[in-house]
């Protein structure tokens, strides 16, 4: 747990696996203070092994995913993928895109450590470093101290390397190879085509690192990406960053399907986190597609979707549905009765979302969405500034992504209600497999 004082607190009241949390941190609070002799450039090694002693306290299916349902507790870290894929789908999202403002490898490397190390302890509801007090009263604390209290909230912290870290300066502008990755750059890692219908805002789009952040408590999400910014501040800025609520897409068929902010249920055939096969075949990067630092690993687009709220409630409930392709209650596709029946492609119009997104329209290709709801205010016009901001996980962009958004941005009748606004694409590397591997090992070594 992340409360560290001695006295019980709220958060007390939990499973097996809390109170497991609470004695590790107990006798890690009895330790003598590690913070006078190692800052944090220092610090990844120690709170490596802190990590370690937590890792009983998380729960994980036999195939390695989290069981729906286990909102508040603890998703491991380590493992052979990254948690936040195929794990399950808590309800917020706090997603960061970075620019490497350093100019130097060693440097860059050593952030990677630092972050790993704190991401480790953060995933298991455990404070960042020495905590956030009881410290040096000179120097600030080392973590910021707004989650102190909550539960580990299957918070899973997920880290990407955009196409800028390999070759472009910070911002892409002068195209040199600051890190000496231009070689390593993989092949699959495409900068993504500009779709008809595409609006992107370079403020909302790219970044050299990307971090997404999933869990039940908000305020865990976000002090998960402000700590991780906080730890890089001089070697990072953050770029962008989107909130998001509501999950639009889960990985655990056999929970209820979320729905969007056009009231539609969705995901309902999204790949699921239980099915090894698909995601050996859709999601994993495979060791024989290379580069072998991937193997294991994923590409991660992400595109924020301002949907037109207004426009699409003065739609017909009829033309919502011939959208889609599929009814507004159950979910089930046209002339089918269940949300799980087997779509029968020819009876949707040939402009409807489900049709043209099908692998069968688009020679079998899959992705695993994950994506959120956001609201940001108002557009100044006196309309939400809402939308979907898409998330979607994939062996290879130019066999999934691409081809069927490219499909999409042409002919989709959802295109008369969403526009395309921000864009981004990530080499997602494969887990940390034990306390001595940080993120990008595989990448730098
Ligand atoms: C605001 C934008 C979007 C909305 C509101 C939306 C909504 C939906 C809904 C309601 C479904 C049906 C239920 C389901 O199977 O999940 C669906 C299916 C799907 N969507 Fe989207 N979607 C959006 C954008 C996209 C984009 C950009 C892509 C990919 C380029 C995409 C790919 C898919 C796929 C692959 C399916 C499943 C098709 C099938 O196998 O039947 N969607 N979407």
């Amino acid at each position: 747990m992340r409360d560290e004082s001695c006295s019980k607190s709220p958060a007390d009241d939990l499973g097996a696996e809390a109170t497991t949390a609470e004695a590790a941190t107990a006798a890690d609070s009895r330790a003598p203070s590690r913070r006078s002799v190692i800052g944090w450039g220092g610090a990844g090694l120690a709170l490596g092994a802190a990590a370690a002693g937590g890792a009983a306290l998380a729960l994980r299916g036999t195939d390695g995913t989290e069981p729906a349902g286990s909102a508040g507790a603890a998703v491991p870290f380590h493992g052979a993928h990254q948690a936040g894929i195929a794990t399950a789908v808590p309800d917020r999202l706090h997603f960061a895109a970075f620019d490497v403002t350093t100019r130097d490898r060693a440097e860059l490397i050593r952030l990677l450590k630092d972050w790993t190390a704190a991401a480790a302890l953060m995933t298991e509801g455990r404070p960042v470093g020495e905590g956030a007090f009881g410290g040096l009263p000179e120097a600030p604390p080392d973590d910021t101290g707004e989650a102190l209290g909550l539960k580990p909230s299957r918070l899973t912290l997920t880290i990407g390397f955009g196409p800028s870290l390999f070759t472009a300066d910070s911002g892409g502008r002068s195209g040199k190879d600051r890190f000496g990755l231009a070689g390593r750059r993989p092949e699959a890692l495409v900068d993504l085509p500009k779709f008809p219908g595409d609006n992107l805002d370079p403020a909302r789009s790219g970044g050299d690192l990307c971090v997404q952040a999933c869990a039940d408590d908000p305020q865990v999400a976000v002090h998960a990406i402000r700590n991780l910014a906080r730890i890089g501040f001089g070697r990072i800025a953050i770029r962008w960053s989107q909130l998001g609520f509501g999950k639009t897409s889960s990985t655990t068929p056999e929970a209820q399907t979320p729905r969007n902010l056009f009231g539609f249920k969705d995901g309902t055939r999204n790949v699921a986190g239980t099915d090894g096969a698909a995601l050996d075949r859709h999601v994993w990067v495979s060791p024989e597609a290379g580069p072998a630092w991937m193997a294991g690993g994923s590409y991660l687009v992400a595109r924020r979707i301002a949907m037109r709220i207004e426009s699409w409630d003065r739609t017909s409930l009829q033309e919502q549905e011939d959208v889609f392709g599929r009814d507004k209650g159950e979910g089930a596709a046209v002339g089918k009765a269940k949300e799980h029946d087997e779509p029968f492609l020819k009876s949707m119009l040939p402009t409807s979302h489900v049709r043209l997104a099908h692998p069968d329209s688009n020679g079998g290709a899959k992705m695993l969405r994950r994506g959120y709801s956001y609201t940001d205010g108002t557009d100044g016009l006196g309309r939400l500034d809402a939308g979907l901001f898409f998330l979607a996980y994939q062996h290879d962009v130019r066999e999934a992504f691409i081809p069927v958004q490219r499909s999409l941005s042409r002919a989709d009748a959802l295109n008369e209600y969403i526009q395309h606004v921000g864009s981004a694409v990530f080499a997602v590397p494969p887990g940390v497999r034990d306390k001595g591997d940080w993120w990008g090992r595989e990448l730098f070594s």
